[in-house]
């Protein structure tokens, strides 16, 4: 895409979002960081056990695979791990692991759902017309793959004909996204849709009462990462009218970022 057309894009993309009033009251001066107001109230990371609820067993292949991150002491170390992980059969059906994209180390970690298509066949997470958008919303706060985020899936296999992953999945596959937002050290992260925001968030409430708020990932060795919730590119995609929405939630990562 030529310069013309890119800017021709972004102008786009900014319609699609609604800018054609303002939003709030003053301007957002974008460049500067703006005070803001604390976090709202913060949902804890995993939900508590009703007093009578009696302890599940614990699935071998979930034992292996909570061995096998913590056993990770490096990224490379944990995608060799997946890729040597046989507990789930959607190993069976995918083409690919597809762990990440972007630079390890970034202050932002956008994580995703699950490989679609083409991220099966390339090996890479959003690379498909979801990706497209999302990279442009990236963009359209300073982010991109080549500089400064890190992007992963909740599953790093595609699921068989796109569909959602099951909670048992999530599940499975839970320890290893955890150790690489542990290794990733991002100090801020983005949950793209109610997959990924179910599976680290917990609770029951769905993505559209989740987003457009502050919430906590806490790790295993005690790091507590802001996290917010926003819907997901592929929803975007299908409710264009929902981007003034995701506009929002961007808007409120750039100005955390921001604060440093
Ligand atoms: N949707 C996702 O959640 N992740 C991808 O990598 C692609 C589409």
């Amino acid at each position: 895409m030529d310069e013309h057309a890119a800017l021709l894009a972004a102008l786009r993309l900014q319609l699609d979002w609604g800018a054609d009033e303002a939003l709030e009251a003053a301007p957002l001066g974008l460049a500067a960081p703006r005070p803001v107001r604390p976090p709202p109230e913060v949902l804890p990371a995993t939900p508590r056990l009703a007093a009578s609820a009696q302890p599940r067993p614990v699935p071998p292949a979930a034992t292996e695979a909570s061995a096998l991150a913590a056993g990770a002491a490096s990224l490379d170390a944990l995608r060799e791990a997946m890729a040597g992980f046989t507990g789930s059969n959607l190993r069976e059906t995918a083409t690919q692991l597809v762990f990440a994209d972007g630079i390890p180390g970034s202050p932002i970690m956008a994580i995703g759902e699950a490989p679609g298509a083409d991220e099966d066949r390339q090996g890479k997470p959003f690379v498909g017309a979801s990706g497209q958008l999302l990279d442009r919303m990236l963009a359209s706060i300073g982010l991109s793959r080549a500089d400064n985020i890190y992007i992963t899936n909740i599953l790093p296999w595609r699921p068989p004909g796109n569909r959602t992953p099951t909670d048992a999945e999530m599940q499975l596959f839970l320890p290893f996204v955890r150790r690489h937002i542990a290794l990733a050290r991002p100090r801020l992260l983005v949950l793209l849709g109610g997959t990924a925001a179910k599976a680290l968030l917990g609770g029951r409430e769905g993505i559209t009462r989740m987003r457009g708020e502050w919430h906590q990932v806490i790790l295993e060795d005690g790091q507590v990462i802001p996290a917010l919730a926003t819907l997901h590119p592929a929803y975007l995609l299908r409710s264009p009218l929902s981007k003034k929405d995701a506009w929002h939630d961007w808007l409120m990562l750039s100005r955390r970022r921001d604060e440093g």
